[in-house]
């Protein structure tokens, strides 16, 4: 009786690390493909072309309707001098991770609400993260 239950225990221990493992299986951290993945920057360089129609994304060029977007992976949220800002960027704190663009480029007015930047967003995720891949080439 006392062996019986003790198998049991251990059958339990046994069955919950099993979907302790399945679950930390499950569990990815969010990832975009890497800059030096050309495929994923040329397909994001396409998507990114709604971008341009607002934010300028070669080095050095001027502010359009957006701020420019050259170095924003990395770059204080709301960080380029004497652009007018919206108040949702401007009390923002932090840097532009390729996890919070991901986030942002979704659905900017939930993500910051009161945003000044009226784009629907991204839908698909695939496709932001491509788009964040190119983001990230645009550097120097
Ligand atoms: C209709 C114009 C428009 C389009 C299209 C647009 N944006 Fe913007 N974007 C803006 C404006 C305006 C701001 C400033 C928002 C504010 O001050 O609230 C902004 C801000 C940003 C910021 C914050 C930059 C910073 O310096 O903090 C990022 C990042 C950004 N846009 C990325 C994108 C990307 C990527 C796309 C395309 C997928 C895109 N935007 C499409 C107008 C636009």
């Amino acid at each position: 009786m006392r062996r019986r239950r003790a198998a049991l225990a251990v059958a339990a221990m046994v069955a919950g690390l099993g979907v302790a493992v399945a679950v930390l299986g499950l569990w990815q951290p969010w990832r975009s493909p890497s800059p030096q993945d050309t495929a994923a920057v040329a397909q994001g360089r396409v998507l990114a072309q709604p971008c341009a129609v607002c934010h300028a994304l070669d080095r050095g060029a001027a502010p359009r309707v957006g701020p420019p977007l050259w170095g924003v992976v990395g770059r204080t949220v709301g960080g380029v001098d004497g652009f007018g800002y919206s108040r949702a960027l401007r009390t923002a704190d932090g840097i532009w991770t390729p996890e919070r663009l991901d986030h942002f480029l979704a659905d900017p007015a939930a993500a910051l609400p009161g945003t000044a930047m009226t784009f629907g967003g991204i839908a698909d995720a695939g496709d932001r993260a491509r788009v964040i891949a190119f983001l990230q080439t645009l550097s120097d």
